[in-house]
């Protein structure tokens, strides 16, 4: 009992940050489509040109004029009649992993 608890915690402890890895940018994805899907075409398997004249998400981290602090500044300011956020720094930061995820190598 005792024992199967301690490799319980082992096992927690070995997943853990795998798990915090992962959780950012499953998150940023689920905040793509929350936050920016209504206008931008935010699936990864987009074709990374302009749906209805705006930047697929692929197209947008296929640009390398995008970085992180500009992706930054784009969401703290409203752009396109998008209407003003108020992301946090954590939600920011989950959505810039996100995007950047699926820039082509
Ligand atoms: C109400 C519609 C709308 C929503 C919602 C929206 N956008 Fe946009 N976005 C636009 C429009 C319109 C443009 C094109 C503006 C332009 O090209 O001048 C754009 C362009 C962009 C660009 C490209 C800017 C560039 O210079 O290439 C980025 C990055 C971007 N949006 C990020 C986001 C993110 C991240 C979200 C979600 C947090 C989001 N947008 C939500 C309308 C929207």
């Amino acid at each position: 009992m005792v024992k199967t608890m301690r490799f319980g915690i082992v096992l927690a402890l070995l997943l853990l940050p795998a798990l915090a890895g992962a959780a950012d940018l499953e998150r940023g994805r689920a905040l793509a489509e929350r936050w920016c899907g209504n206008c931008h075409v935010v699936d990864p398997t987009a074709p990374s040109g302009r749906a209805d004249g705006l930047p697929t998400f692929p197209a947008i981290a296929a640009n390398p004029k995008i970085t992180p602090a500009s992706l930054r500044g784009i969401m703290s300011a409203p752009h396109g009649r998008m209407p003003d956020f108020s992301l946090g720094a954590r939600d920011q930061d989950d959505l810039i992993a996100y995007i950047l995820s699926l820039r082509p190598n």
